[in-house]
């Protein structure tokens, strides 16, 4: 009876051989050098036949006999094993899902093993029947044949321990897993080979395999909190190499990141409520103050009301005006915190937005004795950045650098400007009290402050605009010789 029959050899002339012979025994012949040029015939035909090699590049024949025997239209196929490396491999048969195995030698001494083979295969397959290899009498083991594959079997033995999940795929289909990758697919080694790697995920996460097994890029797929994916209750990495030379095959490494991920939280979650805590006691701390300071005037005020004179009184109700002034101050302050939630960064000309700034606030810091200077930038620059919020971060640093200067007999603060790679550094420099290490740990906590009437919510907003513009900022400062505040702004557009 006519068959459609398989062979698998990386040897040309061994399939030249075969096809002859089986040709001339009347059956139809399909060839494949290798694995993965077998894997993708056998998802064109179905043959009732393989007979495979089992030393063969990309796919060994024993991974190969396992993911075919998993396909589902090769159920019935009966698969035969053709060897010279049987002898030296401890082989077991049943143990891939193959029904025969033969030794190999020189093809004349083969052939009747084949007619033997091709007969009992009529009968249908008998899984569970002990299969001897054929022909192993007449077989003598090599030596070096035996290091090689003590040495493959060394290093399947390291990728079985890892715990990392190592998965090779052919065309998105598995053809190896280690251990640890099944563990993490929740499944057998043996049921993984020649499944569709993306469909073992949900709808939502398929897509995104194929788009990321698709991608040229080798780009690395985080499955964390962030796109909230689990798999069996554990968090993944997912990360893709592709084979030099083989862009049909690609090694994907899963990593169990659940610990990691749970540390992070943990930290973020505990870090999240410190400075809630902070925040919170902050504003209580800047709320209470003037709070009580108001209730103490205005108790003494009305155990009094009849005894002073009109003077004493309109000195306590201003008190108490000015105390709720602080408290409208740091309501304006919170303000300005979520002003700037939504920026407009523009291309802007530096020297024009500079020469406009000076212009505004010069008046009042010569008003109190401080004289500005600038020097000239060079050439014309362009800045991308929001004019608004630019304009409110220098004028905060400006009125810490004015505060700073309240004692000193020459007061003033220069206006200086770098170019350094990608960025503009302004820098606003101050000859006033500077601050002293200790402090210049706590400048960006909230509510810090050195003064009566700060907030100490100044350079906490300053960093926070300057951020959402892509730009930094960074204090320099020592004690009693002055402060030197340096924002860098980027030249080039954001992407
Ligand atoms: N140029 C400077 N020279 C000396 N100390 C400074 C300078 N800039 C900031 N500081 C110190 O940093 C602290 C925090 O500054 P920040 O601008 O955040 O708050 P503030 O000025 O105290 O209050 P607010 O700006 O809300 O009115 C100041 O209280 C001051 O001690
Ligand atoms: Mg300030």
């Amino acid at each position: 009876m006519q068959k459609k029959i398989l062979v698998v050899d990386d040897h040309p002339a061994t399939l030249k051989l075969m096809t002859h012979f089986l040709e001339n025994e009347g059956h139809q012949v399909y060839t494949a050098l290798d694995g993965f040029a077998a894997l993708e015939i056998v998802g064109a035909v179905t043959p009732d036949i393989i007979f495979m090699d089992l030393i063969m590049p990309k796919i060994s024949g024993d991974i190969l006999c396992k993911a075919l025997r998993n396909m589902p239209n090769l159920m019935d196929c009966y698969i035969v094993i053709i060897s010279a490396a049987v002898v030296e491999n401890e082989f077991d048969v049943a143990k891939i899902g193959a029904d025969a195995c033969i030794s190999k030698g020189p093809f004349a001494e083969i052939i009747p093993y084949l007619h033997k083979v091709i007969g009992e295969s009529d009968s249908g397959r008998k899984p569970d029947k002990q299969k001897p290899i054929l022909r192993l009498e007449d077989t003598f083991p090599r030596r070096i044949t035996k290091e090689l594959l003590s040495q493959n079997f060394h290093l399947k033995t390291i990728l079985e321990s890892m715990s990392e999940g190592i998965l090779e795929l052919y065309r998105q289909r598995i053809i190896y897993s280690n251990a640890a990758a099944a563990k993490f697919l929740g499944s057998a080694t043996e049921k993984l080979l020649g499944v569709y790697f993306a469909d073992l995920f949900n709808q939502d996460m398929k897509l995104r395999i194929e788009a990321i097994l698709n991608s040229p890029t080798e780009r690395p797929l985080e499955i964390n909190d962030n796109n909230s994916f689990e798999l069996h209750g554990k968090h993944l990495m997912i990360r893709k190499h592709q084979l030099i030379g083989e862009p049909s095959s690609t090694i994907v490494i899963i990593e169990d990141v659940t610990e990691r991920k749970r540390m992070e939280s943990i930290a973020a979650a505990t870090n999240l409520m410190d400075n809630f805590g902070y925040i919170f006691l902050g504003i209580r701390h800047e709320l209470a103050n003037p709070l009580n300071s108001i209730k103490m005037a205005l108790t003494v005020l009305k155990r009094n009301l009849a005894a002073y004179p009109l003077e004493t009184i309109k000195e306590f109700v201003d008190r108490t005006l000015i105390e709720t002034s602080r408290i409208e101050y740091l309501l304006k302050s919170l303000k300005t915190f979520n002003m700037y939630e939504s920026l407009q960064i523009k291309k802007t000309r530096l020297d024009h937005f500079l020469d406009n700034f000076i212009s505004l606030v010069i008046e009042d810091f010569e008003n109190k004795g401080i004289e500005i200077k600038k020097t000239e930038a060079p050439d014309i620059k362009w800045i991308y950045t929001d004019t608004r919020a630019l304009h409110q971060v220098l004028l905060n640093l400006m009125a810490n650098a004015a505060d700073a200067l309240g004692n000193r007999i020459d007061p003033m603060i220069r206006i200086h400007m770098h170019e350094v790679n990608d960025q503009i550094e302004i820098q606003v420099e101050d000859n006033g009290c500077g601050i002293s290490e200790e402090e210049q740990e706590n400048l960006f906590k909230p509510f810090f402050t050195s003064k009566h009437q700060g907030t100490g919510l100044g350079l906490v907003i300053v960093k926070k605009m300057l951020a959402r513009m892509n730009s930094t900022i960074h204090i320099k400062s020592r004690q009693n010789i002055g402060t030197t505040v340096t924002v860098s702004i980027p030249t080039i557009a954001p992407k």
